[in-house]
């Protein structure tokens, strides 16, 4: 059985099938409306979510499945002291597959080796976000036409952003990449990162801590929220979490195909008067979250129309 932890965990053959399959769902998606009858979606959120949980569970609605879980540790057994070892055991016999989120990093996985149904991790703390990544995936095939030849500056929370580290993982796969690393000193990409992922595999890529004078070089701009929550204290943040905001004045100084995504939520990273440039297209990017969660739920459970 497949879990889906790490982007890794898709070879990038199978991640061309489950972007195919989920531009086919974007264009005729009535096809694909009872695939999933009589199956069930367990969503275990231990952690705040708007778009990954819910996005989850549409698809596997439109997928005519069901749904069941929880949206928050307090109201699980966790807050009676249950390991997720013992949870996913038992939900292993009520739901066909899991959609699983965890403030720790490693959760999901130790999760997986317990379960007898396919994990998805859906958010381990700064670690993995893959089903982000598959999102931003089919936002750049779409949108951009393509995953390769690209300059793609991650702007924002490098250190405690998790979608970032997903997609450093996913991007690097594909040929001639290069990524322009935008972040305050303390925020920077974690070492592991830069020596297990960029160094050994020879990826380009430069860091620095102004916006503006790189805007002109990038064909991408993946902005990120500052990780409130996996602060040690408030004050770090406070200080921290203005560091950059993409306005209407910096956009002038990128290119006119440039896309700006981010995986949301935002807080002040980007000015709402971005929302309205045609290269904005985080809204349009959470859209897509929801075929490419159908695509990779039918994917696990083995599912064909
Ligand atoms: C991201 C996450 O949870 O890591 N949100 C999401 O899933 N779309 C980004 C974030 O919370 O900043």
């Amino acid at each position: 059985m497949k879990h889906v932890i790490s982007p890794l965990d898709l070879t990038v053959q199978e991640l061309e099938y489950i972007l195919t399959l989920a531009e086919d769902m974007i264009a005729a998606p009535d096809k694909y409306k009872d695939v999933c009858h009589g199956k069930k979606l367990a969503t275990l959120f231990y952690e705040p979510s708007t778009r990954t949980r819910l996005s989850f569970e549409a698809a596997m609605m439109n997928l005519g499945g069901n749904v069941l879980g929880f949206s928050s540790a307090d109201s699980s057994s966790a807050s009676k002291g249950e390991s997720v070892a013992d949870t996913i055991r038992v939900i292993s016999s009520y739901a066909d597959i899991c959609a699983m989120r965890h403030p720790k990093e490693g959760a999901p996985l130790v999760a997986s080796q317990y379960s007898s149904i396919p994990v998805i991790n859906a958010g381990d703390g700064g670690h993995n976000h893959p089903t982000q990544t598959l999102t931003d995936l089919l936002t750049i095939k779409k949108l951009k036409g393509r995953l390769n030849h690209l300059t793609i500056g991650v702007c924002g929370d490098l250190k405690f952003g998790r979608t970032v580290h997903s997609l450093i993982r996913a991007m690097i796969r594909y040929e001639n990449i290069r990524f322009v690393m935008i972040s305050p000193e303390e925020l920077r990409i974690p070492d592991y990162l830069k020596k297990e992922v960029l160094d050994a595999q020879n990826i380009p890529y430069s860091e620095v801590s102004v916006l503006e004078p790189v805007m002109p070089e990038l064909d991408l701009l993946y902005m990120t929220r500052v990780q409130r929550e996996r602060f040690f204290n408030e004050e770090d943040y406070i200080r921290l979490k203005d560091s950059f905001i993409l306005d209407n004045k910096k956009m002038k100084l990128a290119k006119e195909d440039m896309l700006v995504l981010h995986p949301l939520p935002r807080v002040n990273e980007i000015s709402t008067e971005v929302d309205d440039d045609p290269r904005a297209v985080y809204f349009e990017q959470a859209k897509y979250g929801v075929y490419v969660r159908m695509a990779l739920i039918m994917t696990l459970l083995g599912l064909e129309v």
